[in-house]
């Protein structure tokens, strides 16, 4: 008898428990096994895993760790179905804390494979080897005493011809593993990882202990460089990330990585989230990119939904939500705060020609009024465990109060960029000029949009929309429905810097505009103005009733496309949009800009190669 460590570890599930585990297959592509496979490396405490990998998976898949191995005992156990050493009761599958806890995954790879599997626990003075054909176990034999395991799948799906039709090509099999790779790499920065195809080296991360690191060595610094942190917490969840400043934002989704408590998951609630805390700052047809790590203690998270585990249940979804939308809001605007700061550190406060009329300076002021307590620098810590700055949600008051007070504004985080070159107008329409070190063509309309609408936004924040009369108030004629509904919300209009009066029976006069506006057509607008009220009432928040109304009174107050501006004029209006912080969209989602890079230039004139 050997010296092998004799204690059992692994247990069979009692009826009840399987009875309550998501069923389906487990295994239905060769990354699927590697993703079993890395996940019970893990659970072991594996901290150098090594995957070497065959024609896609298919020919070969060895996964070896130096996690604490497996007895003697235990080993034909491990491959018995619903055999696990990670759950007992009904009770463990309410919190889990292990990748793995079904005892499905071993036997179910066993079943479609060849399997050889050599382990030893640190006890171990003779380590165990045991070898599987379709699930059928020979005799355990004497192994070299290596602590970890080391097993081998060989001839995936032989069995299961209809299985191995339904596969793609190679490359694609062998895209899907390194993914699966790539997502345990984010997930758990502190093991090493190495990956190879065909006896090639494809991925190497050797151990990090910041998670910014690893998104580093998975991702490069191109991608790190076009993000943003994002960092916050409330009740017991928290989230902490990096996701795409909408600056650099392109029309590519890779990455988009969700993990909750590790595990790599998809999540309809968490990425609606994510795009509502983005708003309108995301150009149409852009897509947001980002990793994001969730944590939450594990009894408020039900794992057991999915067969392969990619989804997840969440006790409360509500909560979640708004963490997730404020904590990417908070993100945008602490971008801003940078700005203001290092723009203020630089002297480069707004002068020069005005482009506006002078009471616009009035509205303008406004910008200044930001309390200095809101403008502070965040600490760029990437521990990725100080949560010192996080977005606190404890009340429910606070959280919208956050809301308003942050509304986020993307802008270049480095004051030397700032410089502006106009070089004039094209089709009277679109800007040119060189902003920083970058080509950018702006749109006109669009552009002086988002100025309008961020200062009236401000303004509305700070309670503080001035007027300025019409000189001759211009009668509308409207149906009495819709007299009544604009009417009915002149009071809040007026708050909004707009001054409605009834004009005989069903007609209305608009008396004044906010300040700042150029020429406004007032019929257009009300037409506009009625279509935002009627949708006012089943807006959920005030700020959602009022954003409309803001955007359609900085629509119809921007210069329009088609009018001629002199080179001053171009001059301020990209001077305001730049401050406003070269936010790419409209308020209402449409492209303010097109900007090409130094780099994009150089590369397009093939001043550099291809990497
Ligand atoms: N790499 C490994 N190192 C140590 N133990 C392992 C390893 N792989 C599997 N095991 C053991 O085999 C058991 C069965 O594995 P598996 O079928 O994947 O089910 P589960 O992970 O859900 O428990 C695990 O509970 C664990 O005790
Ligand atoms: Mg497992």
């Amino acid at each position: 008898m050997p010296a092998a460590s004799c204690s059992a570890k692994i247990h069979t599930l009692p009826d009840d428990v399987v009875s309550r585990i998501a069923a389906g297959e487990v295994i239905e592509r060769p990354a699927a096994v590697v993703k079993e496979l890395l996940e019970n490396s893990l659970d072991a405490g594996g901290l150098h895993i090594t995957i070497d990998v065959k024609d896609g998976g298919l020919a070969f898949i060895r996964v070896a760790d130096d996690g604490e191995g497996i007895n003697r005992v235990d080993l034909p156990r491990a491959f018995e179905r619903h055999a696990t050493s990670k759950l007992r009761s009904d009770r463990d599958l309410a919190s889990v804390t292990t990748m793995g806890f079904r005892g499905e995954a071993l036997p179910s790879i066993a079943s479609v494979s060849h399997v050889l599997m050599t382990t030893a626990t640190r006890q171990d003075t003779v380590g165990s080897q045991f070898a599987l054909v379709a699930g059928a176990g020979g005799a355990i034999v004497d192994a070299p005493p290596i602590p970890g395991a080391r097993i081998e799948v060989s001839n995936l799906f032989f069995n299961q011809p209809a299985r191995k039709k339904f596969l793609k090509s190679t490359l694609t099999e062998f895209s899907h593993i390194s993914h699966v790779v790539q997502l345990a790499g984010l997930a758990w920065p502190a093991v090493h990882f190495r990956l190879t195809h065909n006896g090639q080296e494809i991925l190497n991360y050797p151990s990090v202990t910041a998670e910014r690191d690893r998104i580093l060595q998975v991702y490069r610094q191109a991608f790190l460089d076009r993000t943003i942190e994002v960092r916050g917490r409330a009740g017991g969840l928290s989230i902490r990330g990096v996701m795409v400043d909408p600056l650099h934002s392109r029309s590519s989704r890779t990455p988009q990585e969700l993990f909750v408590n590790r595990r790599p998951i998809r999540n309809a609630t968490v990425f609606h989230a994510v795009m509502d805390g983005y708003g309108s700052f995301l150009p149409k047809g852009n897509h947001p990119t980002f990793v994001l790590f969730l944590d939450i203690e594990p009894n408020r998270l039900d794992v057991n939904v999915h067969p392969t585990k990619k989804e997840v249940r969440f006790a409360e979804t509500e909560a979640l939500h708004q963490l997730v939308r404020h904590s990417v809001r908070h993100a945008l605007s602490s971008s801003e705060r940078k700005v203001l700061l290092s723009l203020s550190q630089a002297g480069l406060a707004p002068t020069g020609p005005e482009f506006a009329p002078a009471a616009e300076r009035q509205v303008a002021s406004l910008r200044d009024s930001q309390p200095a307590a809101s403008i502070s620098v965040r600490r760029q810590d990437s521990s990725g465990v100080d949560v010192s700055d996080a977005v606190s949600l404890s009340g429910v008051g606070e959280g919208n109060q956050l809301a308003f007070a942050h509304e986020p504004v993307m802008a270049y985080r480095r004051a030397e960029k700032f410089d502006i070159v106009p070089f004039g107008q094209i089709l009277r329409t679109y800007l040119v000029a060189q902003v920083g070190e970058e080509l950018h063509v702006i749109d006109q309309h669009t552009a002086h949009e988002r100025v309008l609408f961020q200062r009236l936004w401000r303004g509305w924040q700070s309670r503080d929309i001035p007027s300025q009369p019409l000189l001759i108030p211009e009668p509308i004629e409207l149906s009495a429905a819709q007299s009544m509904l604009l009417l009915k919300r002149c009071d809040d209009l007026e708050k909004l810097g707009l001054l409605i009066e009834p004009f005989g029976n069903s007609a209305v006069a608009i008396r004044g505009v906010p300040v700042g506006l150029g020429k406004v057509d007032a019929a257009v607008l009300v037409q506009d103005l009625l279509d935002d009220l009627t949708e006012w009432d089943s807006a959920s928040s005030l700020e959602l009733r009022v954003q409309p109304v803001l955007a359609s009174l900085a629509c119809h107050g921007a210069v329009r496309a088609g009018r001629p501006l002199t080179l001053p004029e171009i001059q301020q209006l990209i001077h305001d949009w730049v401050q406003e912080g070269l936010i790419m969209t409209c308020p209402h989602g449409r492209r303010t800009a097109f900007r090409l890079s130094t780099d994009e230039l150089a590369k397009l004139f093939g001043r550099v190669g291809w990497a």
